[in-house]
């Protein structure tokens, strides 16, 4: 009841836009009384949240800390079911991990496990993925689709398509996708997607996408070997981003392509796909478990591999790391 108290006049302070709402009216829209009201203040303050309070004029929020609390995500979230299921952990080693053990407990689709801060985060091919403190988004998103197993690279795919369109809605920058599952600005990465599953014979139990997005790192602060490769988006952009109405606006690009996924199937996510990719056309070389191939990247087919043509012929790569210049 408390959370949800909170949530309400959360909301209500952010739709007021920084105008003064007296107690009287925030009780009355929250539907609690104007010492309740008065209590929640006191405690979203201590939380770092700037809330004036003038005589005869009321309350008005001025400033509100950058957080992915559901507090702060729900004001802004027009999904029906994505994201309308929250863990939100201030650290954790990886929501990943998190998400695989609820995912088991039984959590809905489309639930989604939330940190401020991973010590362990997990990239791909066993990787790293740093994350420090309220600088990304680090996020794990439950998915439960009736598709069979060999359609899972599908789910990567759809996600990658799904962050860019939110990310161009609301930066503008020019943000490309690199197989199968980076974002790239003018060339070094700001998101990346870890998918992982659970299933068995040819049947989904579950799949977990799991998404970093550097958001508002200052790139200056990274270790060297990430200045290389990483861009975040306030460094392109030169100023800051409110995370959690990102993580909103993500979360509706990615219900919405996950809708469409299931009722059209593939072809149009693999059509916007090629439309975004920076590579099609262009001489790589995929590093893949069974070795190396170099060729022109020709297109995606109907299971989400990359078709490169070599000189032996065209090969389909499933799963490798990718180098072009
Ligand atoms: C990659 O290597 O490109 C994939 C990186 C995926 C990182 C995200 S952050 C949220 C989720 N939790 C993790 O531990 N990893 C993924």
């Amino acid at each position: 009841m408390g959370q949800s108290i909170r949530n309400e006049l959360i909301r209500v302070l952010i739709a007021s836009d920084a105008t003064f709402l007296s107690g009287e009216e925030i009780s009355r829209k929250v539907g609690v009384s104007r010492a309740a009201i008065w209590k929640h203040i006191e405690e979203l303050r201590q939380e770092g949240y700037e809330i004036e309070a003038r005589p005869r004029h009321g309350y008005r929020l001025v400033y509100r800390p950058d957080r992915v609390a559901p507090e702060e995500i729900y004001p802004h979230l027009q999904t029906v079911a994505f994201g309308r299921e929250i863990r939100y952990l201030v650290q954790t080693d990886s929501t990943q991990i998190v998400a695989h053990q609820w995912a088991r407990e039984g959590a809905p689709e489309g639930a989604i496990v939330i940190a401020e801060e991973q010590h362990q985060g997990r990239g791909r091919m066993g990787r790293v993925w740093h994350s420090p403190p309220q600088t990304g988004i680090w996020m794990s998103v439950i998915l439960r689709p009736p598709i069979p197993l060999s359609h899972a690279p599908h789910l990567t795919l759809l996600a990658s398509v799904a962050v860019r369109r939110a990310l161009a809605k609301l930066t503008e920058l020019p943000v490309k996708i690199k197989w199968p599952n980076d974002l790239l600005i003018n060339g070094k990465k700001v998101c990346g997607i870890l998918t992982e599953l659970r299933g068995e014979q040819d049947q989904i139990h579950y799949v977990i996408v799991g998404m970093g997005i550097n958001v508002n790192a200052q790139v200056a602060d990274w270790p060297d070997w990430l200045k290389e490769v990483g861009t975040s988006l306030r460094h392109e952009l030169g100023r800051p981003i409110h995370r959690a109405s990102l993580l909103a606006e993500i979360l509706a690009e990615l219900e919405q392509s996950y809708q469409g996924y299931l009722e059209r199937g593939f072809a149009p996510i693999r059509e916007e796909w090629q439309q975004m990719a920076g590579i099609l056309g262009e001489q790589i070389t995929a590093r893949t478990s069974q070795g190396s191939y170099t060729g022109i990247a020709e297109q995606l087919n109907e299971h989400g591999a990359l078709l490169l043509r070599t000189e032996q012929g065209v090969v389909p790569v499933y799963s490798a790391e990718i180098e072009w210049q």
